[in-house]
């Protein structure tokens, strides 16, 4: 159980650029990053109209002289005080990542970036390998995957308690994009937008979550191949809102050579809140977990009555109890997620690479590429005709 005591010696200073006023995102960085006093956020770039960003961090008591009117600004002075930013949060549309998560690893920042991390496989292996000679850590905000109860699926994987892994089943598919969203919401207008947006929508937008999910549940997973088909139900969209991906993984440890992966990333799926859920299949039981759901997994072993595991029971792994923060049988979700992450990135910025306890292990710059890469080979695969094509 975990009653809030600091992490970190000190609280890493903060910045971000976006996440302002009417953001859908930047509050859920800051009560992530804020709560348990890893972080402070002393200065911020928050918006694209610079007199409403410097009003908004006023708001949330940031300095005036340190609400910048952009990020290079931001950076350049921040550089010159002793007590400036060392850690950057990037919470704008997608076509600005790659650019301010360059400049602030070049500025010897660390940094927390919204998904996806850039738009091409090249742009996320330069971010990488900048990360490795700064030695900055960059995570990245694939919030779900901090719920305590994937730590608790990492573990029994591990453990052989599902035998060897053979069908994952996963979907991030939400209703709420079936009709023109984007003539009326502007966070929606810049998501269809290739030059905004990146390659692809719903694969970037939701289907890059459960693929992250299934990367922290079987560390060793890789991709052999896939094959991606994708289209736009609704009129004028010039980027998907609707794709099936098909995966074959290569063997590992604890994964059958030639299992097979579906994933439905969607934005069509009428009445549908998240339907984002994972089911992982293994030749003696499989485990299924629903974000709308989090704090329930269900655990069925072939022949024998089906299972609900909840968070915060004594019988879980004690990397899935040491992240609890409120007690069983009380309800929480997502905020609890992302405040796991933000802890685990604040232990790696203080440079505790050991970690607090064992396994330890956050979305990373190369969790941020993978996702990227994926991206490109479902387009790719998409756009040949959905043919498999090969992953490495
Ligand atoms: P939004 O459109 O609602 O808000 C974007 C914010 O960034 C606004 O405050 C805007 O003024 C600011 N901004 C835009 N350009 C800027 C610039 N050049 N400099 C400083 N600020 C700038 O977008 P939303 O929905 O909050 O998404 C932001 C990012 O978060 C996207 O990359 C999206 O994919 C990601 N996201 C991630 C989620 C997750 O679960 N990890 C969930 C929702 C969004």
């Amino acid at each position: 159980m975990y009653y809030g005591e600091k992490r970190v010696e000190n609280p890493i200073r903060w910045g971000m650029v976006g996440g302002g006023r009417g953001s859908q995102i930047g509050y859920i960085h800051r009560s992530a990053a804020l709560r348990d006093f890893n972080f402070d956020l002393v200065a911020g770039a928050f918006d694209i109209d610079p007199e409403r960003g410097k009003d908004f961090g006023k708001q949330l008591h940031v300095d005036p002289d340190r609400c910048y009117p952009d990020y290079k600004t931001m950076f350049a002075e921040e550089a010159k005080r002793p007590d400036g930013v060392q850690a950057v949060s990037i919470a704008t549309p997608n076509g600005m990542h790659y650019e301010v998560c360059k400049a602030a690893l070049e500025a010897g920042l660390h940094v927390v970036c919204e998904k996806p991390l850039c738009f091409t496989s090249e742009q996320a292996d330069e971010l990488v390998k900048l990360a490795e000679e700064k030695h900055r850590v960059v995570g990245v905000t694939y919030g779900y995957s901090g719920h305590q109860l994937i730590q608790q699926a990492r573990q029994m994987i591990k453990n052989g308690d599902l035998g060897e892994i053979r069908v994952i089943n996963m979907s991030f598919a939400f209703g709420g994009y079936n009709f023109k969203i984007e003539d009326k919401v502007p966070s929606a207008k810049w998501r269809f937008d290739p030059s905004k947006a990146g390659p692809s929508f719903a694969l970037g937008d939701v289907g890059t979550h459960p693929l992250f999910i299934i990367e922290a549940m079987i560390p060793d997973m890789k991709i052999d191949n896939l094959m991606c088909t994708k289209r736009s139900f609704v009129e004028g969209r010039e980027l998907e809102d609707n794709a099936f991906v098909i995966m074959n993984l290569k063997g590992s440890e604890n994964v059958q050579a030639g299992a097979q992966v579906y994933c439905w990333a969607s934005s069509i799926n009428s009445g549908a809140r998240h339907y984002h859920k994972i089911r992982v299949v293994g030749s003696k039981a499989s485990l299924e977990w629903d974000d709308e759901r989090p704090n329930q997994m269900l655990y069925e072993i072939e022949g024998e009555p089906s299972r609900v595991l909840e968070r915060g029971a004594g019988y879980l792994t004690d990397e899935a109890r040491v992240e609890d923060r409120i007690g069983g049988g009380h309800a929480e979700g997502l905020f609890e997620a992302w405040s796991n992450l933000y802890a685990r990135f604040a232990v790696a910025m203080a440079d505790a690479d050991k970690g607090a306890y064992g396994d330890f292990w956050y979305p990373d710059v190369k969790a941020g590429a993978q996702g990227i890469k994926w991206i490109e080979k479902c387009v790719e695969s998409a756009d040949k005709g959905s043919a498999w094509v090969d992953y490495e």
